[in-house]
């Protein structure tokens, strides 16, 4: 049986040998392109080639690619674990040709590696081709058609619309019709039932795609017009997993080399058993799925976190996990150590994750210990529901299932099953419409509506960037577009232009781009910022032009890009200096450089303390000092800078040739496309503002420099003396706060006891209130208590001691009136009253809502002036008991 790794090199060896380049996967990760979270499809990392404004490395070129389906366009994250043959993260195996081959070896190739190198039996095999679309005025794929039917016969060549043979990358971008070869892999008694060729594209996890060639021709404008691309190109891209499920002869992915190694570490370590029940079998799948997904994402860039693609990678390892908490009974963190499992599978392919293994497993166990405390306390919210509604419907409501799923990272289905075994049902409808809201609120929050560019000039190379060396330059402009960006119903417009020439930095590797203006006479276009689109440089206008043509003066905002340029360099020297102090673990994890200040995220597992921070500052202020001469390498070979000692980072994309910035060979060298200083006096000064933690293992410092530097000083100075003159004490305001701190602190007590001494008079004179209702007695008063707090100590100590008793204590606390209505234990056990009823039909009356248990209950309310009615409805619920 061949391994996947050999079938992997097959595929690449192949290729290599019709003078396919080989290239390094993108990071899963995707960077720069405002369509995409993750990348999605291997032709990601070359939308620009296709488009025709950047030069391919080759003509041709073939890959493995890391992708990530789950969110956006193409998002099969739902469906992961419940069939043999979907994944969150995926390996892509990809030959491409741009203007150079085209059908007719796209699909020769693809026939005789499938048939000849891998020994597929031909007879497995259907494929699809493009049938014609009427509204995009395409016929049928006849050079496809052509091409197949020199391998296969008429029979196995199905022709299927533009929703399966159309690809296309997203709304807008490069597309073009594709064929798709299926494989049958059912048993020789079903295919004599049903043809093969009924069960494609028919969602049988036994006749499924593995490869789909698209002939890449159009471009998809934004007005949904095709637009031909300026060559003719191949994009394939071939499932690897599935390809190794069919040449190893089993039936589901989860059952190749690629997997097993996860299921035997469950089995053996945490007893669970594949095939045993369903729920174990789906629950081990999205574990495994998962890992990868979780793993590939971190070790390229993106930590869990709460926004973007880092909520993208939390929500699936919290699947991850409740799954295997829920079927597997898993109830402590586990998934990381899959990590070194997965790190040996992709030993050879991926070294990235081996590398990096330690970190990851201590940052996933943390997310794993913070779910499960979440998991915990939703488990607990939901135990209280149950136990408020006793007594009533049997069925947990919509909202309520919707608010554990969401801000609990409860599925529902684990809801489902918790309320099951308790008698329960949940509100399915209920949950499926609050969810459909949500995604409604996401929708209107953010909806990008792309314009498309009008063309100045005919666009055929990247703009070329000369801010590293000025600040101004003559430019012409290319293309010029409106985008519109709905967000709660308000309409945004931004308006776009992208020069031949530019000194403007476009936003990247966290230093934020830059602004300034545009001249042509009188004429002046002001640029708001720059970013990248793929590597298109952008920017964004406060108007369009309305002379587009001819000359126009560029000029970066000087005094913005020298406080960026400071703060850039500084973010090397606090780098250095961090590895310094913290040691050799310490590795960027983000940063964001701007104007205003530096913030830098790295890998680190404690808080930094007070001398350590003290040693940075000290390490980074000295270099300043010294004044150190910016060394700047351009077009460095990417194996000489690695030479020579330059940090890379995890999950960037650097080309064969690199920027090296250092700072004294012996201190700083990195790899950064980012603007920097000459010379390092040019800081003058260094100081850290905050250090905390934003994830589980990455602390982040913000920090100053130069001017902000000393405003910052001068700010917290101003302050110390502004607290000195308040404290009439310039000697030591830090003990003289220290001092108020703790008179204030004797001061609350002894308050207190004051307060407590008030409510055990205002008790005293409570208990002669009590007055005897039908059968009962009843206590309903409004006192006046400082909060609701006490209020609620003194219904609890009415309560104590006495018998057949119900008490109704109201008060106003800033304007608002509260309830608390708590019944004595012999009635609450003989189930007479329950406190959670009786405040439900009192709370009315002041316009509140209140819940709580048989014996105790509190409400809040808007309407003071109703607690007459709710007395006098104490009063009557007790005289009809
Ligand atoms: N772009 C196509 C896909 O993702 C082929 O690589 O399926």
């Amino acid at each position: 049986m061949k391994t996947s790794n050999e079938i992997r090199k097959q595929f690449l060896d192949y290729f290599s040998a019709r003078q396919h380049e080989i290239v390094r996967s993108a990071p899963i990760v995707a960077k720069d392109d405002p369509t995409l979270l993750f990348t999605n499809a291997g032709m990601n990392q070359f939308k620009d080639n296709f488009l025709g404004i950047k030069a391919p490395a080759a003509p041709r070129l073939a890959d493995t690619q890391k992708c990530l389906r789950a969110s956006g366009k193409h998002n099969d994250l739902d469906e992961v674990g419940h069939d043999t043959y979907h994944h969150t993260m995926f390996e892509m195996l990809g030959n491409w040709s741009f203007g150079d081959y085209y059908k007719a070896e796209a699909i020769e190739w693809g026939w005789d590696l499938l048939t000849n190198v891998y020994g597929i039996d031909p007879d497995l095999i259907y494929v699809t081709v493009f049938g014609g679309d009427a509204d995009d005025n395409l016929g049928e794929d006849v050079e496809a058609v052509a091409e197949w039917q020199k391998w296969i016969g008429d029979d196995r060549i199905l022709r299927f619309d533009k929703k399966d043979n159309f690809w296309e990358m997203g709304e807008v971008g490069p597309c073009g019709p594709c064929s798709e070869i299926h494989i049958d892999l059912r048993r020789p008694e079903e295919k004599a039932k049903v043809p093969g060729a009924e069960l494609v594209n028919a969602d049988h996890p036994e006749v499924i795609e593995i490869w789909n060639l698209v002939f890449m021709e159009f471009n998809r404008k934004a007005d949904k017009s095709l637009v031909p691309l300026p060559a003719k190109c191949v994009d394939t891209g071939m499932g690897l997993e599935r390809l190794v499920m069919a040449l190893q002869g089993v039936k589901s992915n989860y059952d190749t080399d690629l997997f097993r190694p996860y299921i035997d570490f469950l089995e053996r370590e945490y007893g669970a058993k594949y095939g045993r029940s369903e729920e174990e079998t789906i629950a081990m799948r999205v574990v495994m799925d998962h890992i990868r997904a979780i793993a590939f994402s971190i070790t390229d860039g993106q930590a869990p976190s709460n926004n973007k693609a880092g909520y993208v990678i939390r929500r699936i390892l919290r699947r991850a996990s409740r799954y295997a908490f829920t079927f597997l009974g898993i109830n402590v963190p586990f998934l990381y150590r899959l990590v070194p499992v997965l790190a040996e599978i992709y030993r050879d392919t991926f070294p990235e994750v081996g590398q990096q293994q330690e970190y990851l497993g201590k940052l996933i166990e943390e997310e794993e210990k913070s779910f499960l405390r979440t998991l915990e306390r939703g488990t607990q919210l939901f135990d209280e529901y149950l136990r408020e509604r006793a007594g009533g419907e049997r069925l947990i409501n919509g909202a309520f299932a919707f608010k554990l799923y969401d801000t609990y990272g409860f599925p529902s289905d684990l809801t489902r099953i918790m309320a099951e075994e308790k008698g329960w049902q949940v509100d399915v409808a209920g949950f499926n419409a609050e969810m459909q809201k949500q995604k409604d609120r996401a929708r209107e929050a953010g909806e990008v509506q792309t314009g498309d560019w009008v063309e100045i000039n005919a666009l055929d190379d990247l703009p070329v960037f000369t801010g590293y060396d000025t600040l101004e330059g003559t430019a012409r402009i290319m293309r010029y577009r409106t985008l519109e960006t709905k967000k709660k119903n308000k309409t945004r417009k931004v308006y776009q232009l992208v020069l031949d020439t530019t000194p403007f930095y476009a936003e990247s590797g966290g230093q934020i781009g830059d602004t300034g203006t545009l001249r042509k006479g009188d004429a002046v276009i002001r640029i708001l910022d720059t970013k990248k689109e793929n590597e298109l440089i952008v920017h964004e206008i406060d108007r369009l032009p309305e002379f587009a043509e001819g000359d126009w003066e560029a000029q970066v905002d000087p005094e913005r890009r020298r406080r960026i340029k400071a703060n850039h360099s500084a973010t090397h020297l606090v780098h250095a200096a961090l590895r310094e102090v913290l040691g050799q673990h310490v590795e960027q994890r983000g940063s964001l450089v701007s104007d205003a200040l530096l913030r830098f995220d790295f890998s680190h597992f404690q808080k930094m303390t007070e001398e350590e921070i003290t040693r940075v500052e000290e390490i980074v202020n000295a270099r300043i000092a010294e004044g150190i001469a910016l060394d700047e390498r351009r077009a460095v070979p990417i194996a000489e800078a690695k030479e020579l000692g330059a940090m890379m980072l995890f999950g960037e994309k650097y080309g064969d040739q690199v920027r090296v910035i250092v700072f004294d060979p012996e201190f700083s060298i990195e790899l950064c496309g980012g603007t920097h200083v000459t010379n390092t006096h040019e800081i003058r000064l260094f100081k850290i503002a905050s250090e905390g933690s934003i994830s589980a293992g990455v602390r982040r410092i913000e920090a100053y420099t130069s001017d902000r530097a000393l405003a910052y000083l001068g700010d917290n100075l101003a302050t110390l003396e502004q607290i000195r003159a308040l404290l009439k004490q310039s000697q030591d305001p830090a003990k003289a706060v220290a001092q108020l701190i703790d008179s204030h602190k004797a001061l609350e007590k002894e308050l207190q006891k004051l307060q407590q001494a008030q409510v055990g008079q205002l008790k005293e004179g409570l208990l002669a209130r009590i007055k005897a209702v039908g059968n009962f007695r009843l206590l309903a008063e409004v006192v006046d208590v400082p909060s609701g707090k006490e209020l609620k100590s003194l219904a609890f100590d009415l309560r104590k001691d006495r018998k057949n008793t119900v008490i109704v204590l109201g008060m106003v606390n800033n304007g608002k009136p509260m309830l608390n209505v708590a019944i004595t234990a012999d009635l609450e056990s003989a189930g007479t009253f329950n406190a959670g009823q009786l405040i439900r039909e009192l709370a009315a009356e002041i316009g509140g809502k209140g819940g709580g248990q048989a014996g105790f209950a509190a409400a809040g309310g808007r309407d003071a002036e109703g607690f007459p009615k709710v007395m006098a409805k104490a009063l009557e619920l007790l005289e009809g008991a």
